[in-house]
């Protein structure tokens, strides 16, 4: 801070450590954590520093020499006969590289092998089983004494009451982390938000939560999940893994859920490489990582190992970058979508997460808003996770500075200042007037754009242009454009302006589908056009089909075709479309012939992510041509998944479900099977 008085390293040091007990407490005993994770690392490491450079200043009780917050009352002791410990960190290719040195050294040897290992982010369990069946569980605590949840672990289906095998040991601790699915999150926060209860944070608060219930039917209730990674006590057993590698396989035999995203890595560049894949991966998986844990494979060697305080010499956790951090709200602004919707969003102090610069961020709907009590002026947590937008958490109450208001929900439309509607059941506020220039200009954009009639010159600004100056308040008005309209338009030469007529003109081959994806039709993208058009042959046909004609398309579900129904119903947009025919808009498509028989019949396949060589309408067309039907959401009926680059959360689903996961190649092949 420009000005302030230095700190001296004794004081310092105590305020690093009373922020971070603070933050432990919070964390730990009340679920409710103050700081984002990566802050929290921030000041640990510093007061690690500092009490490096002057080890006087080293007291028993800081949190350098401990692991955890001490156990809560509430539940009886539980006593680790083999200590819990925590992992030292290594945050990037150096730490790495210093901790493999180290390793070498004191192995006295080089060579040796490392299993990379996910760190799911959720909370360390010990379970211990006796003659194979679970006797108790305990959390972790403070590393030596933990908390007894064995009933509330009776609860989760993941962990087995008895150990599978002929001969299970006569006594063994496993170790590893209880956490919540992604999938299970979200619908648990979904309930919550119905019932007009506080949702929360991230999947692993709700998991913490859910194991620190007094009454074990409602840690049911949170559906947790378990994954062992580790053994403590170990006695009485007829084989004894001699690796890392092999104890997981161990693991796994005796019945426990045990990942499979593990690597024998020899090398720091292969661990380095583990740790960056999963880093940009991490998105694709159900549930929660921070980081990779590496260990040393050969068990015996890291008992020689050993540890050096309270961490062990033959294990790290590489972390992987934050994924959240803390700015001020600047203030909540209001966006009108292409069907009238308000989306609010934030703007922000820019702040780094992840290395790139945030300004902005969704604030989700005005429920969210209201329910989370998010104000301008707050301090708020922002995360940023891949290439999803940056969202808003929630506000740092306890930062929050005087004067600051409850958002009030606009009762106008910002830009028309139209009334809103708020339909019941409905999270979002809509604009009333279809003529909004905000909805007016999304359309546009939307018509123009890429996927849709592709009118390259007509870009974000010009659709703006258009719609300001009144030459623009439909779709069918962009074929009404003069030349000499456009070339009056600022930064427009004549030569520009007739390079857009051109291209207005050359939208009129495009065809039905991608008429169909132009034309802001609700649940109607590339996909959904694709089958409409093919199914009907024309735009007349579509708009004389019933909701339930409509549906007899395959893939066509009752949803899509009410909103087809209900475009088509509206007198101002049949008026469009007559006058997109008139300006001889192509408005037809090849019939589809129909299918039944060939070597898709009767099945449903999934598409996900991009394929190398086809596009979804493509692709789309060649599977409903063999037969088969394309559907938006993976279920137990799906027979194929097709996941291209950058699948999401439909090829998690796949793999939960194990329904068979195929590439480009693979859909070919199935095409041409017979
Ligand atoms: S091994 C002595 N393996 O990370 C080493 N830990 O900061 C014991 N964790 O307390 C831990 N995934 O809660 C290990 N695959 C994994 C892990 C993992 C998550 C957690 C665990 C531990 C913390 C260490």
């Amino acid at each position: 801070m420009p000005g302030a008085k230095q700190a001296s390293p004794l004081e310092r040091a105590r305020d690093l450590r009373e922020q971070i007990e603070d933050a432990n407490y919070r964390y730990h005993a009340l679920d409710d954590p103050a700081i984002a994770d990566a802050e929290y690392d921030r000041l640990f490491r510093e007061l690690v520093q500092l009490e490096e450079a002057h080890p006087e200043l080293v007291t028993p009780d800081s949190p350098t020499q401990r692991v955890g917050a001490a156990a809560s009352s509430d539940f009886p002791p539980y006593p680790h006969a083999v200590p819990m410990l925590s992992l030292g960190n290594a945050f990037d290719e150096d730490d790495l590289r210093a901790f493999d040195a180290r390793v070498t050294k004191l192995a006295g040897t080089a060579g040796h092998a490392y299993v990379c290992e996910l760190k799911i982010d959720g909370l360390a369990i010990s379970l211990r089983y006796e003659g194979g069946a679970l006797g108790s569980a305990g959390t972790r605590g403070d590393g030596m004494v933990g908390e007894t949840v064995t009933p509330n672990i009776r609860t989760i289906r993941a962990i087995p009451s008895r150990l599978r095998g002929a001969s299970p040991p006569a006594a063994l601790d496993v170790r590893g982390e209880v956490y919540l699915a992604k999938s299970d999150f979200a619908k648990l926060n979904a309930a919550r938000a119905a019932a007009g209860a506080t949702a929360f944070a991230n999947p692993r608060n709700a998991a913490s939560g859910g194991l620190r219930q007094k009454d074990p039917r409602l840690t049911a209730q949170r559906r947790l999940s378990f994954f062992a990674y580790a053994v403590g006590a170990f006695e009485g057993a007829s084989v004894r893994p001699a690796g890392q590698l092999e104890l997981l396989d161990y693991l796994r035999e005796l019945g426990l859920p045990v990942n499979r995203n593990v690597e024998r890595c020899a090398t720091v560049e292969e661990m380095l490489a583990f740790c960056r894949r999963w880093e940009a991966e991490r998105e694709s998986l159900d549930y929660e990582i921070d980081g990779v844990v590496i260990k040393v494979d050969d068990l015996a060697l890291q008992a020689k190992l050993g540890y050096a305080g309270r961490e062990p010499r033959w294990a790290i956790a590489f972390k992987f970058r934050a994924q959240e951090a803390r700015t001020k709200l600047r203030s909540i602004e209001v966006n009108v979508s292409r069907s009238g919707k308000l989306n609010p969003y934030a703007l922000l102090e820019p702040v780094s997460i992840g290395g790139v610069t945030v300004k902005m961020a969704t604030l989700h709907n005005e429920a969210d808003i209201v329910r989370k009590d998010i104000r301008a002026g707050d301090t708020v947590i922002v995360h940023r996770a891949g290439d999803v937008i940056p969202y808003v958490v929630g506000p740092v109450l306890e930062l929050r500075p005087k004067g600051t208001r409850v958002y009030k929900v606009p009762d106008v439309c910002p830009v028309c200042h139209s009334p809103v509607d708020r339909p019941e059941d409905d999270v979002f506020s809509y604009c009333t007037n279809a003529r909004c220039p905000a909805q007016v200009r999304e359309r546009i954009r939307h018509y123009c754009s890429r996927g849709a009639m592709d009118i390259e010159g007509v870009g974000d600004a010009l659709a703006d242009l258009l719609v300001d100056n009144g030459l623009c308040a439909d779709v069918a008005d962009l074929y009404d454009l003069t030349l000499a309209e456009l070339a009056a338009l600022p930064r427009m030469g004549e030569k520009s302006a007739q390079n857009v007529l051109d291209a207005i003109e050359g939208s009129k081959t495009r065809g039905l589908a991608r008429l169909l994806a132009a034309l802001n039709i609700r649940y109607v993208g590339g996909q959904n056009a694709t089958l409409l058009a093919g199914g009907f042959g024309s735009i007349d046909a579509i708009a004389a089909a019933s909701a339930e004609e409509l549906s007899a398309v395959p893939g066509i579900g009752p949803q899509i075709a009410e909103s087809v129904a209900f475009f088509f119903k509206a007198k101002q947009n049949r008026a469009v479309v007559e006058r997109l025919k008139k300006h001889g808009v192509d408005t037809t498509a090849p019939l589809r012939p129909k299918a039944a028989v060939g070597p898709l019949a009767g099945k449903t396949l999934v598409l996900t992510g991009t394929l190398p060589s086809l596009t979804r309408e493509a692709a789309t067309e060649l599977i409903v041509a063999a037969g088969g039907k394309v559907s938006g959401s993976v279920s137990k009926k799906t027979a194929y998944v097709i996941a291209g680059e950058e699948a999401g959360t439909k090829l998690a689903k796949a793999e939960q479900l194990g329904i068979p996961i195929l590439d480009e190649g693979g859909l070919r092949a199935l095409l041409d099977a017979q």
